[in-house]
Order: C-alpha cells, then structure tokens, then sequence
C-alpha cells in the first residue's frame, strides 16, 4: 500500500471538510424592566405579581432567598412576605417560607452555593419555576449564580436590598462567588427576568451601608455624567445622612447609568477588554480580600478611585482641581480613605494591594484595562501600569498628605 498517496487523499478531504465548516448561528434577546417600587410586598402593590404572571398564564411556583441580615433588621417582613403570597394563592405558589441565606460576603463561597443547590433540589426546583433572590450584591450574586447553574438556569427576579445593589449589583447581568481566594472567580453571566428595587428595604440598612453604596453612584459619574457629579457635590450632606428624596434620585440615576452602559455599550458580556465600570476596582477587589471582607465593597471602591485619581493625577491625565474634587466628595460622603490594608506587604516587602494589579490583568484573561479618569465625567483605558508612580500614589494615599480642610477623614475603626 502506498501510504503517502493515501495520506495525500485523506489530506485533501479533509481540507475541504475543514474549508467548508459547519456553521452555527443564533441570536438570544433579553429583556428585562428595572422597576422602582415602595412597600413590594403590599398585597396592593402589582409590581411583583405582574413580573410572575408576565411570561405564562399558569400559577407561578416561586421559592424566595433572602438574605439573614435582612431578615434579622426587617422582622415583620417574613410576615410581610407570607400574606403577599397568601393573598395571591390563586396564581402564585410559594414552594416554602423563605429560606435564610448568610448575609453579605459569606453567601458567596462554595458552601454556601451547595446549600442553595440543596435547597433548590429539596424543592423540586425546574425550569419554569422562579428563584426570588432578596439581598444586598453579595446574596444577589450568589443566588444568581445558583440560579443560572441549577439545570442550567432557573428563572430569576432580583430584589436588591442595598444600596449598592440596587445602583449597581442588582442591575447588571454578572453572578458569582469567590473561590481559592480569589474574589468573584466562578461566575456567569445571567440576565435575570426583572430587577424590582424597593426604596423602603433601604431603611432597614445600617448607615454604614446606606452610605458604602453611594461609592458605586460616585463611580459612574465620574466616568460618564460630569453633570452628575456635580449634583452629588451638591447634594453630599443629604446624601451623607441618607435623606430619602436626594437618595432615591441618587439611586434611580446611578442605575440608570449603569443599566445604559450594559446594554447599550455593546459587550454586556464583556468578551472586550474595555471596562470603565470597573474604575477603582482592581484595588477594591484586592482591598476587600486583604480586609477579610471587614471592608464593604463600597468603601473599598472609594478607596481605589482616590488611588487612581492620585495616579492619574501623577501621570498627568487628571488636574489638581479634578483630583481634589474627587478626594472632597468621597470624604464629605464620610469615606474613610486610608484603611490600614493600604499599608500590608508581603514577605518580600512587597505592597499587597499593588499585587491586585496582576490578579486584575488575569481576571481580564490577559491584557491590563484600567480605567483612568482624563477629567470629572471622562475615563480612558489604561493597559500599562507605571508600578513606580502607582506606589507613590499609594503613599500620598496612606500618607493623606492631602487633606482637605475643615473635613475629617471619616475613617471608622
Ligand atoms: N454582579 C455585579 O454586577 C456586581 C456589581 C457590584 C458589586 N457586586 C458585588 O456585590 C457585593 C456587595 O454588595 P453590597 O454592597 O450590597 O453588600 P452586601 O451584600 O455585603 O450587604 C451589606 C450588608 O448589608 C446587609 N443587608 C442587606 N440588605 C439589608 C437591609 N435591607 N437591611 C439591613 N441589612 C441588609 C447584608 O447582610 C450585609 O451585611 C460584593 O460581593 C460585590 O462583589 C456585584
């Protein structure tokens, strides 16, 4: 047998197999409402019974996460909760009562996210039914991770409880945990079929955290609405003391920035490398790890945009004038902008938080994209970092040689 003949045949098919590949196409709209509400689970309230009975006609089986901490500030709404469902028996089922899940950052580690599994499974959890997930980011993200992993997706509605999550976490389409130390390393991306954010779940939040969200609404006015900015400079005393109405607007615009950037940015699946959502991140995230999550994400946030404004501000992006309005807003806000994980090192006497830039450029699976502010209302992505000036960024932060007059640093044991 002449074997390098048969070679060249089989060759040559398989070039045209190869050239004429199998080709497949689909596209998979999603579309969400991001309702504003008071008072959701007023049997009176429409807001959530229109969500559950959208999509079908049939009753609609529901079983509720909700976060403890929650639970433990809101007593009465566990009643609240069982009288709305009682009250709609007629189209709605509440498969149990809801179910307690840990509040804040311990919901999102894998045991945690076995026992929603199990939960779920004890159930009868299928695919039409809906995972009503009530938390602050941290729970939303972990029952949304759940949700769209458990036989390959459960139908979800969001119902943030803090601030932060109705700005922000609740709004988007990204779901996970944190696993091998590493903050939000297993994840999906997971629109979920309606976000209702209810304004009075709020007032059940320590001030600590009603404040830490605002980070978030700092954050994206910063990089997108120079207008927006100046409003909350305007308005930070309110702000600061959680006055309803300059809080609601803060919220509702806050989201509606985000809301517009994700889906009308083209990449809310982020394949790109661009991220300017994630301005002051890269440090957060790291900040939040090295604080044993003592730190909120908020704060941390905060912390990281007065680190990169100091490193904008070095490198000759961003003015004097735009790096001290930034560092005023996010003490006037009560940030405190110099937690002691600023000063940690490694054996090496390396900065710790410096090292979550290369945690940063895997995260993004490759390629470094920082966000960088050019002016108020304005970022630029950055994908080389000078380690040099970003530690002395570091040390004008820690140093606070910069304070602002009048102001106290704001910082809470
Ligand atoms: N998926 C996303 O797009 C996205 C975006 C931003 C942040 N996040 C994630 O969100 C998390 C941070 O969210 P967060 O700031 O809401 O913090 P959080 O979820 O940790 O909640 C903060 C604290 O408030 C408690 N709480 C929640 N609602 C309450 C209420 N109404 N009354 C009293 N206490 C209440 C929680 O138990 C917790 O102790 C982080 O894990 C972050 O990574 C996700």
């Amino acid at each position: 047998m002449n074997r390098s003949r048969g070679y060249r045949a089989f060759s040559k098919s398989a070039l045209q197999d190869t050239e004429q590949a199998l080709h497949g196409h689909f596209e998979v709209n999603y579309d969400y409402p991001v309702v504003f509400t008071d008072h959701l689970f007023d049997p009176e309230n429409p807001c959530l019974h229109r969500q559950l009975t959208a999509q079908h006609g049939a009753s609609a089986s529901v079983l509720m996460f909700a976060d403890e901490q929650l639970l433990q500030s809101a007593p009465a709404l566990l009643k609240q909760i069982e009288g709305y469902f009682a009250t709609h028996a007629a189209d709605l089922r509440l498969l149990a009562a809801p179910i307690a899940v840990p509040a804040g950052e311990l919901s999102k580690n894998p045991q945690a996210l076995q026992q929603l599994y199990a939960d779920m499974l004890r159930h009868g959890l299928d695919r039409h039914c809906y995972v009503l997930a009530l938390g602050g980011g941290a729970v939303l993200d972990a029952v949304g991770y759940a949700s769209a992993t458990f036989h390959r997706g459960i139908r979800l509605i969001r119902i943030p409880s803090t601030v932060l999550a109705q700005n922000d976490a609740g709004i988007g389409v990204k779901n996970g945990i944190n696993a091998f130390g590493q903050k939000n390393l297993l994840g999906a991306f997971y629109p979920a079929t309606a976000v209702i954010n209810d304004f009075q779940l709020l007032t059940h939040l320590s001030r600590r955290d009603q404040i830490a969200g605002l980070a978030e609404a700092v954050k994206v006015a910063l990089i997108k609405d120079a207008a927006f900015f100046q409003w909350i400079e305007q308005q930070a005393d309110a702000l600061a003391h959680f006055d309803h109405p300059a809080s609601r607007y803060a919220i509702r615009r806050c989201a509606e920035l985000h809301l517009e950037h994700i889906t009308g940015a083209g990449d809310p699946f982020e394949r790109g490398n661009g991220r300017p959502l994630d301005y002051g991140h890269w440090a957060a995230h790291k900040l939040e790890n090295l604080s044993g999550h003592r730190l909120r994400h908020g704060e941390a946030v905060a912390v990281g945009m007065a680190l990169d404004g100091f490193y904008a501000n070095a490198k000759g992006l961003l003015s004097d004038a735009d790096s001290d309005r930034v560092l005023r807003l996010l003490r006037k806000l009560g940030f405190c902008l110099c937690p002691p994980e600023l000063m940690l090192k490694d054996v090496q006497g390396r900065s710790q938080v410096l090292l979550g830039l290369e945690e940063f450029r895997q995260h993004l699976g490759g390629q470094l994209s920082i966000p960088m502010l050019k002016r108020i209302g304005e970022s630029v992505d950055l994908h080389e970092i000078d380690t040099t000036l970003m530690e002395q960024a570091l040390l004008r932060l820690t140093g606070c040689s910069n304070p602002v007059p009048g102001l106290s640093q704001g910082c809470t044991p």
